[in-house]
């Protein structure tokens, strides 16, 4: 009798097990750890400073459970993380809170992105994440580089908020990846479905308001009743110290209290006096010189603006004549915009971009559609964006650049319009499992880059750095001719002046090497260019980890190169009979050439041009294709002097 009770109160206890723990400091026999997380000077140390990928996880080993196994528990939890980049100017990453079904959940996919839980691609199993993210995605929306979001199975948050605390009602921004110490509070409701957010820097007491506060039924598809919980992070070749020193978790009431009083504190290594205020000073004269290069854009700008609106004034006539949208890049009205996008309606959504949202639109007067980007008004790279690509976009006119026929800013709102391209980004072309591009397609959509970007190098009066080149910025028109798009982050120069370091933009898998050192170059635009060559013959994304190809798609064709198994490379799509190998070979090749390690020994555009053309011409006469150089004809290198030709109108 007494050991039946006995074994009934034990059972009991098991199955209603609570979780009350707190780690001032850590061993290595108290969390699960995966990946390359480790133990540094007693506190948790997520991904390792190597030359490539880097992913690590460390969870709690026992389970949140639920009263009975159809109840979501609810928990609360606190802990303290810091986040340093080895560099201030590279690719930065930040960290996430992760609830699980398992200590050790799948999602490697994406080798060191989205802190090595996450993936754009697949549904990797129910999560929910907590992001503190310090490096700014232009795939996914993300508003800046400094913020925390709530993130269910996907990198794209459903709320997320710039990091910071309210003090009050006074909102205090707090940078994540200072290297110092931060302390968050996470408290989990699982009767009401919703989850609360708090950080602070380290010694501030708990803030009343939550950062984030996110009640939502739909949370129930993601969580379970017996849950884990613990850290995630990833890094690619920048390096990155993510830090969790200290850690509470109780599943009954708010948990324990963290002594924060003797964490260790982990700045640069360089010594703090120095650095920091040499930091200081080359951020303010940066910020100081950005500031100044915005105004007077702005300054510029609404001088133009006042003259046109004064002009307006003068003449009655404020309609906009058929013949100015065809040829003009025009403002547009606030009002004119909402008409055409339906109000900004979610069902007219194209995609979202780095900046902020595309919108497709219709011009009833003239029936044209048009594509309208609505510009992120919170970030403070808003409006440097939106000048940069009035300034480079608006004046360039080329047959393989998307057209922009005009811009709206009105109060905080900040639109540009383009033509509306039916058949969407590269990108949604290579990787769709119901579209296929034939050989030959794909050479007339390399040609058309390379013109594009050939022009943007040696066409215009200015030198034109479009710094972003990448599949998902190439659009397709009606008869699928390439077309450069967002300039969001291009910049001009003057022909022969080398261009100034500026901070370090791009996208990770098309960075070239030497872009944290030598700041953008042609040779730059050069290297993503030959990724996207790589990417559109073999159908493959720049920084995938499979087992079969662990390493960047770059290094992984070297690769094949150097083994003289190059014929294995190409997409599988592409039927076998439509090309001659050698010729698939030689494009490989230029896509390795352009990629070159050493930027002096990438070929110019205009040498990839004429190597492309020449190829494009052999199939052309062949296959009696579609040609798009209605514009005008770029078939040797001796015409390229004509494009002043398509250049700014005044
Ligand atoms: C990173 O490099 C190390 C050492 O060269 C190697 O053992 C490891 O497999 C590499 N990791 C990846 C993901 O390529
Ligand atoms: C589980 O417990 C909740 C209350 O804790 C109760 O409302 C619910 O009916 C229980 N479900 C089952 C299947 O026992
Ligand atoms: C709880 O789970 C067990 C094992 O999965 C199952 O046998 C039992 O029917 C479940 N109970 C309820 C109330 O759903
Ligand atoms: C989350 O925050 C809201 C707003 O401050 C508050 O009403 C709610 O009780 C909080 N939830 C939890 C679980 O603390
Ligand atoms: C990252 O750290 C490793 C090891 O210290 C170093 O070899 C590598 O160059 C670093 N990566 C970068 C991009 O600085
Ligand atoms: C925190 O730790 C320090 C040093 O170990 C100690 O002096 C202090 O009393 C502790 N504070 C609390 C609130 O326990």
């Amino acid at each position: 009798m007494l050991i039946l009770f006995l074994i009934i109160y034990l059972y009991a206890s098991l199955s209603s097990a609570s979780v009350d723990v707190l780690f001032n400091s850590f061993t290595s026999n108290q969390l699960i750890f995966t990946g390359d997380a480790t133990i540094d000077s007693s506190t948790i140390k997520l991904t390792k400073n190597v030359n490539n990928f880097s992913l690590g996880r460390a969870f709690y080993p026992y389970p949140i459970i639920g009263s009975n196994n159809s109840t979501i528990p609810s928990f609360s939890t606190s802990f303290v993380f810091s986040i340093l980049p080895q560099r201030k100017t590279t690719p930065e990453f930040g960290l996430a809170f992760v609830i699980s079904t398992s200590a050790i959940p799948p999602g490697d996919l994406l080798a060191g992105q989205y802190f090595g839980i996450l993936s754009t691609k697949h549904s990797v199993a129910p999560i929910l994440v907590v992001e503190f993210d310090t490096g700014q995605n232009p795939e996914l929306d993300d508003n800046n580089d400094n913020h925390v979001g709530i993130d269910l199975n996907s990198p794209i948050s459903v709320v997320k908020h710039e990091a910071g605390f309210y003090d009050g009602d006074e909102f205090k921004p707090v940078k994540l990846s200072s290297g110092k110490n931060i302390q968050a509070w996470i408290e989990f409701d699982g009767k009401e479905l919703g989850i609360n957010v708090t950080i602070a820097p380290v010694g501030t007491s708990k803030p009343l308001k939550p950062l984030l506060s996110y009640y939502d039924g739909v949370i129930a598809k993601y969580v379970s009743p017996s849950m884990l919980v613990g850290f995630s992070a990833g890094k690619t070749i920048w390096n990155e110290t993510q830090r969790i020193l200290a850690w509470s978790l109780a599943d009954k009431g708010a948990p324990r209290q963290i002594n924060t009083s003797d964490l260790p504190i982990i700045l640069p290594e360089s010594s703090p006096s120095s650095s920091s205020s040499s930091s200081i000073s080359s951020g303010l004269i940066v910020g100081i010189a950005i500031i100044c290069v915005a105004a007077l854009l702005f300054i510029s700008l609404s001088g133009l603006y006042w003259f046109k609106l004064r002009k307006k004034r003068g003449d009655k006539s404020d309609e906009v004549e058929g013949w100015e949208i065809d040829y003009w890049p025009h403002r547009f009205s606030y009002e004119e915009l909402a008409r055409a996008t339906n109000q900004f309606s979610d069902d007219e959504i194209l995609g979202r971009g780095g900046s902020g949202k595309v919108f497709k639109g219709l011009i009833q007067a003239n029936n044209i559609f048009i594509a309208v980007k609505s510009i992120n008004r919170d970030s403070k790279q808003g409006l440097r964006e939106f000048m940069s690509e009035i300034s480079t976009i608006g004046r360039l006119q080329h047959k393989n650049v998307v057209p922009l026929r005009g811009w709206c800013k009105e109060g905080q709102e900040m639109l540009l319009v383009y033509d509306y391209m039916p058949n969407g980004s590269l990108y949604s072309w290579i990787f769709s499992n119901s579209k296929t591009l034939s050989w030959h397609r794909r050479l007339m959509i390399l040609t058309d880059i390379a013109e594009g970007l050939n022009y943007l190098h040696h066409g215009w009066l200015q030198l034109v750095l479009h710094r972003d080149i990448k599949s998902s910025n190439i659009l397709l028109d009606s008869d699928l001719c390439a077309k450069l798009g967002d300039f969001g982050l291009a910049k001009l120069y003057i022909h022969g002046q080398a261009p100034t370091p500026t901070r370090l933009v791009g996208t990770i898998g098309y960075m070239a090497p030497e872009l944290v050192k030598a700041g953008p170059t042609m040779g730059s635009d050069i290297f993503s260019f030959g990724v996207v060559v790589l990417e559109v013959v073999c159908g493959r994304k720049p920084t995938e980890m499979h087992s079969e190809y662990a390493l960047a798609l770059v290094d992984w064709v070297r690769k094949l190169h150097r083994d003289g198994r190059l014929s294995e490379a190409p997409d599988l799509r592409i039927a076998r009979e439509e090309y001659e190998v050698a010729d698939m070979e030689r494009v490989l090749e230029l896509g390795l050439a352009c990629c070159d390690d050493v930027p002096e020994l990438r070929p110019d555009m205009k040498e990839v041009v004429t190597l492309l053309m020449n190829l494009k011409t052999k199939y052309t006469s062949e296959l009696q294709g579609v040609d798009c150089s209605d514009f005008g004809d770029f078939s040797t290198i001796s015409n390229l002097s004509v494009t002043s030709d398509y250049g700014p109108r005044t």
